[in-house]
């Protein structure tokens, strides 16, 4: 049976890593050819190996324009033909709360997230329009939709990444090209280690650790993983998505319903006591007992 990405070409960018990496995985087990951009040259190498001809790597800093361009060039010089761009290099950037944000703090962050996606689309939508359409995606976050899920520069930026997704759609859809975003939730990749500067070696050792700590971060009770992106990333890359475009898909294993029982019971406990209720009454309210 043939994969849902038969005969489609892709470029994904932060392809090394984390949720780029299982999409390059998924992309080509459902059939498409690939060009894996990043910074990584060695992890880039190790893709090549991995799949033989169905991806070329591609030496890409996505905060310069002309290896975007080089990028997204490449899967047309190399497969001939551009159907899906994914843009999903990044970072978490500059923790800076407002009082002391720096301009270069604000320019990089925004560079990375906003400015690298949109110059993606710059290079990837005329090989697209003369192909007669194509799907881009951009990797956004639930930090861009409410606040207390990243920095502030990252969740302004992320904001940026959806609204931009909401309006490139509007102007490129009547040239069948739609333009959809991804929100992930907490995604067990080597992100968080990275914003801690802990080394990459390391952080990859970790992993597994990270999703099992998460797993109860969000209602769905386990932890997030790249693959669960890949999916997200597959269906809008996909003809089955024909018709979905200007869409934000949040990934998130519900992590934006709101805060769990335990967390409310924090928050609003102190209201029951105030009316004089004692803490074995207060639990009883947060966790009514399950039907037998
Ligand atoms: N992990 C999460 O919980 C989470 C949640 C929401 C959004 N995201 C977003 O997902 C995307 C992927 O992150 P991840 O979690 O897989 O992290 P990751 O660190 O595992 O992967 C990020 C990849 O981007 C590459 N990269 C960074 N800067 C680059 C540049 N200038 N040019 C080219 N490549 C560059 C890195 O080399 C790395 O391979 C990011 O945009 C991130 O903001 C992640």
């Amino acid at each position: 049976m043939a994969g849902r990405l038969q005969g489609k070409v892709a470029v994904i960018t932060g392809a090394a890593s984390g949720i780029g990496r299982a999409t390059v995985d998924l992309f080509v087990a459902e059939g498409a050819k690939v060009i894996a951009a990043d910074l990584q040259e060695d992890k880039g190498a190790q893709i090549e190996h991995a799949h033989k001809d169905a991806v070329k790597f591609v030496r890409c800093d996505v905060m310069q324009e002309t290896d975007i361009a080089a990028g997204v060039n490449a899967a047309k010089e190399s497969f001939g033909k551009l159907d899906i761009l994914f843009n999903n290099a990044g970072t978490g950037g500059a923790r800076d709360m407002a009082d002391a944000v720096t301009a270069e703090g604000f320019d990089s962050v925004m560079h990375l997230h906003v400015r690298a996606a949109l110059f993606g689309m710059k290079y990837a939508v005329p090989i697209m329009r003369e192909q007669g359409g194509g799907s881009i995606i951009s990797t956004a976050s639930i930090a861009g939709l409410r606040t207390g899920y990243g920095p502030l520069l990252y969740s302004i930026a992320k904001a940026g990444v959806v609204h931009m997704t909401h309006a490139a759609a509007a102007q490129l859809s009547p040239e069948n090209i739609r333009v959809n975003c991804i929100c992930p939730g907490m995604i067990a990749t080597n992100i968080f280690a990275s914003a801690m500067g802990l080394p990459r070696q390391y952080a990859e050792t970790r992993i597994d650790a990270l999703a099992e700590a998460s797993k109860h971060t969000q209602p769905i009770p386990r932890g997030g993983r790249g693959s669960d992106i890949a999916e997200a990333a597959l269906y809008l890359g996909s003809d089955g998505s024909g018709f979905v475009t200007g869409h934000a898909l949040v990934v998130d294993g519900g992590i934006t319903l709101g805060p769990n029982d335990a967390a409310r019971m924090a928050t609003f406990g102190p209201v029951f006591g105030a009316l004089g209720a004692d803490a074995e009454a207060i639990a009883a309210l947060f966790n009514p007992p399950k039907p037998a």
